[in-house]
């Protein structure tokens, strides 16, 4: 029998099946957003969250005990791209909403039609580069999630965490070593976007994790400004 239970993050549940997987509930039922399964759990639909897929999953099923809460939040999300880990915190927000922001329009468009469906996604086509492309937009945020796959990741967030993250927020930074620099090994590459984030951005590192088993070379920081 399927058996369904909470994780210390509200709105993200493990359904114990054959084998347990992550799940949120389906807030447009009957609809799938990248090809994840669609489960009945007593006449409540839920979606299953593709931990190869999306590097917040990867981060929970890692072990890492300090990923922020979603429920409630306002969410500053840098490459949202097509929406898969977004869709996901869409699931989880009763109140919150996200902006998504994505610089490539082909992507773009494809989040554009899930905002159409999921009226907490808010798309932004700008360069997370340029926060004052979209400031107009954004007064604060309470949490900054992060996956853009950049040589200078640790320098856009920092900028963004500047610009918009509120006292106390919190933000959650996906690292990819070989966009940043394949010459050195991804640990000093860790080390070096930290040490940034620490020292020029005056960020604290909550929390530091590897996410090998679903994604090599990555890591997730997590973040809060003080
Ligand atoms: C790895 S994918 C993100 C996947 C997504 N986070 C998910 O889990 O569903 C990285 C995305 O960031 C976007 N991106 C890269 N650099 C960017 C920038 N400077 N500004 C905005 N988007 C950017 C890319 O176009 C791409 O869609």
């Amino acid at each position: 029998m399927m058996k369904l239970s909470k994780t210390y993050i509200e709105g993200m549940y493990i359904l114990k099946d054959e084998k347990p997987r992550l799940v949120t509930q389906n807030k447009t039922p009957g609809k799938a957003v990248y090809g994840e399964q669609l489960i009945n759990v007593e006449g409540v639909e839920y979606r299953t969250w593709d931990p190869y897929r999306s590097k917040f999953a990867a981060a929970y099923l890692s072990g890492m005990k300090q990923l922020p809460q979603i429920f409630d939040e306002k969410i500053l999300y840098l490459g949202v791209s097509t929406g898969t880990t977004a869709s996901h915190f869409s699931d989880i927000l009763d109140k919150g909403l996200i902006y998504g922001i994505e610089f490539s329009p082909k992507v773009m468009r494809k989040f554009f039609r899930l905002s159409e469906q999921r009226t907490n996604l808010v798309p932004i086509l700008a360069d997370a580069r340029k926060p004052e492309e979209y400031s107009k937009f954004i007064f604060s945020v309470d949490l900054i999630y992060q996956d853009v796959a950049q040589p200078d990741q640790a320098t856009i967030f920092g900028r963004n965490a500047n610009e918009f993250l509120k006292q106390g927020g919190k933000g959650v930074l996906a690292i990819k070593s070989q966009s940043i620099d394949v010459s050195l090994e991804p640990e000093e590459v860790f080390s070096n976007q930290m040490k940034e984030l620490e020292d020029k951005f005056s960020l604290s590192i909550l929390e530091f994790s590897t996410i090998d088993t679903f994604e090599k070379k990555h890591a997730i920081i997590v973040i809060e400004k003080a």
